[in-house]
């Protein structure tokens, strides 16, 4: 098949399996426990039906979204995928280009493996910035200040990942950085050669963001890295200490309480991503996109609500601002383009969805993304 006949996120999904040896492609598919919430967030959208309004159409709907004063083409962005280094090592660098072509926003990772100067280089925009909370509180108050030189519009501070989740294929595939080779990961590799390539060529993954704790203890391993850099209390004091720290827009990334929300708005933060960070984290937690059609879209304003999780499509995007978020993000699917064709298949994948939301509004009557509302749904 063509790439040009791709034409969703599973097409991609498919290609990306072949071409990753499957450590990576399990690092990237997997869920935590037995990926009871990583199968409940696709399925999640698909309990949810759209009712078409006829009547009203006075053009191609507008697919252009306002967020948090910023201005983009699409109600959409890259979610903040750390470690994309393993799957190509210019991943965050496509992943920039591709959102700054589109002008849709990119949430880079504090575990990425590109610096941001590199991004900024390579992009000519800043990206929101994720955070972690670290142990060391110093490295928490170095990353929001280099964040702030870049002139990142936005904070993410993801706050469901005090810890690493239980993800078992990692575990039965021996994930370890840097890579420990045993006989099924050579064999793995060696039968992806154009992966293996690449990566023998452009030497070990760096953390870039991370540099100054790697440089003072140069031995640690990517698991006691990470340890450290999310390891950090995660209480509404210190969420409080960043939002005075942070001059620009602050979101919480990982909210699914209602309650949560609440006390996130009072304290001044900017808005929350509803998220189970794609089911990574703790198993056994509901969908975002039920928790939002059910709780969370009748208590707060669509401006203060952000959802990721499960978003397959311009349909399921479409669903989440017609059950009440403004906006919305997707992970693995741009990994799976990233991985099937590099820069060609992120194009590609950026069409299929722009595609997919301005045929769907026009099917469901909608002139504007602003439009949608709970009458489009059942
Ligand atoms: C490979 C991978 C790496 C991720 N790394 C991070 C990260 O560094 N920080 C973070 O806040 N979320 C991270 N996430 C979670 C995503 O930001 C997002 O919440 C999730 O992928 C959304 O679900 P989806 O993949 O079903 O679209 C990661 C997800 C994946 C798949």
């Amino acid at each position: 098949m063509k790439l040009d006949q791709y034409t969703c996120y599973s097409d991609f999904r498919k290609a990306a399996g072949r071409k990753l040896p499957k450590f990576v492609m399990d690092f990237i598919d997997g869920g935590a426990g037995d990926e009871k919430t990583l199968q409940g967030n696709t399925a999640g959208f698909k309990d949810i039906q759209l009712i078409p309004r006829m009547g009203s159409i006075t053009g191609p709907g507008l697919l252009h979204a306002e967020v948090l004063g910023l201005s983009y083409a699409a109600p959409y962005g890259i979610a903040p995928l750390g470690l994309c280094g393993l799957v190509h090592p210019k991943a965050e660098m496509m992943l920039a280009k591709s959102a700054a072509k589109y002008n849709i926003p990119y949430i880079v990772s504090s575990a990425s493996n590109s610096s941001l100067d590199a991004l900024v280089k390579a992009s000519g925009v800043s990206p929101w910035f994720q955070l972690y909370l670290s142990k060391i509180k110093s490295q928490t108050d170095e990353l929001i200040s280099h964040a702030q030189k870049y002139q990142c519009p936005v904070l993410v501070l993801t706050v469901d990942a005090p810890v690493p989740g239980i993800r078992r294929r990692d575990r039965h595939n021996g994930l370890r950085i840097p890579y420990r080779l045993n006989i099924s990961n050579v064999i793995d590799s060696v039968t992806h050669p154009a992966w293996l390539i690449r990566h023998l060529t452009s030497g070990r993954l760096t953390f870039p963001l991370y540099q100054n704790l790697i440089d003072d203890q140069p031995n640690l391993t990517f698991s006691e890295l990470m340890g450290i850099q999310t390891g950090g209390e995660l209480n509404w004091e210190v969420i409080d200490e960043v939002r005075d720290k942070w001059q620009g827009k602050l979101i919480l990334k990982g909210v699914m309480s209602v309650n949560d929300a609440h006390i996130a708005k009072k304290m001044g933060v900017d808005a929350v991503i509803i998220s189970n960070h794609g089911g990574r984290q703790l198993d056994s937690v509901p969908a975002p996109i039920t928790m939002l059609n059910q709780i969370f879209s009748k208590e707060f304003d669509r401006e203060f609500l952000m959802l990721d999780s499960g978003l397959r499509s311009g349909e399921d995007i479409i669903k989440t601002i017609t059950c009440g978020a403004g906006f919305t993000f997707l992970g693995r699917p741009f990994l799976y383009a990233l991985a099937a064709y590099g820069e060609r298949g992120l194009a590609q994948l950026q069409e299929v969805i722009f595609e997919e939301l301005s045929v769907n509004m026009r099917l469901l009557g909608a002139n504007s993304i602003d439009a949608l509302n709970d009458e489009y749904v059942f």
